[in-house]
């Protein structure tokens, strides 16, 4: 009998996701920030779960990533924690919880796992948080680098809609993907980058990269799940993908809810106690 290749009884873990990519399994994350879209995911066949600070926008309602807190982190990650027992759970650290050095890090990424009961936790940038980034790994903290289209410094690139990594970029993008693996990093998420340089970036580490707008070459793929499901509405990245129109679905079964209430038709007896 051939062994199961993913755990069937027990957390996916870094080594599970690390694994997959050795035997050349692309594998799928999404994000997700409440306990009942976490269990379907997971039932989905999602391997790992990022609670991203696009909580900040998603659940939160602010115009970027910057605003969120890692109190109001924690509270989603317990949230998702309880509503998964086989993917790993990647905590995302907020703005402004990892940039004043390796020590603020290693507080607040303890917090993801000990108050969270998260797995991982992700960061943003390259050199200049390999400090960071390397007290986690030898704390035993598994730690995700994320390159390219960085949202947290939205002040400094003006916007969250431009591709990074185009010409000289690219060679420096490259070189801290070196860097955040030799650090420690067990992954790293890449967005919003030319194909090529998703394919460059993945053939050069032997670590996951996993794209979101990074090409098809990449070891995984991320994506967040309401743009996925269609919930969110507007213009949206070229590499969104709709598997669903959820913004239509929900809007017509309310309208129907509203109207029914309206014309009395809802409750009839068979919703109504005897
Ligand atoms: O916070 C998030 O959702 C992310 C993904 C876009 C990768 O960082």
């Amino acid at each position: 009998m051939t062994e199961p290749r993913w755990p069937a009884d027990r957390r996916i873990t870094v080594r599970d996701l690390q694994a997959a990519t050795d035997r050349g399994e692309r594998w799928a994350m999404l994000t997700s920030y409440d306990t009942l879209t976490a269990q379907l995911f997971e039932q989905a066949g999602v391997r790992a779960i990022l609670v991203g600070d696009t909580s900040s926008e998603m659940v939160f309602g602010y115009p970027d990533t910057v605003a969120v807190t890692m109190d109001q982190m924690i509270s989603l990650v317990q949230a998702v924690v309880r509503g998964t027992s086989r993917a790993l759970i990647v905590a995302d650290l907020p703005f402004g919880s990892y940039q004043g050095g390796p020590g603020q890090a290693l507080q607040n990424a303890a917090r993801h796992l000990k108050e969270g009961g998260a797995q991982a936790v992700k960061l943003e940038g390259g050199r200049p948080v390999l400090p960071q980034v390397r007290a986690l790994a030898e704390a035993g903290i598994p730690v995700m680098g994320h390159l390219g289209l960085t949202p947290q410094s939205v002040n400094i690139l003006g916007g969250t809609r431009r591709v990074q990594g185009r010409g000289e970029a690219g060679d420096r993008l490259a070189e801290d993907a070196l860097a955040l693996q030799e650090a420690g990093a067990f992954a790293i998420v890449l967005e919003s980058v030319p194909a090529e340089l998703g394919r460059r970036v993945s053939d050069s580490l032997h670590v996951p990269v996993v794209g979101i707008g990074a090409g098809p070459h990449c070891d995984a793929q991320i994506m967040v799940w309401q743009d996925l499901a269609g919930l969110t509405t507007g213009r949206v990245p070229r590499f969104v993908k709709r598997y669903a129109d959820l913004a239509g679905t929900l809007t017509t079964a309310v309208s129907q809810y509203v109207n029914e209430v309206a014309s009395n038709t809802y409750p009839d007896d068979a919703h109504s106690y005897g």
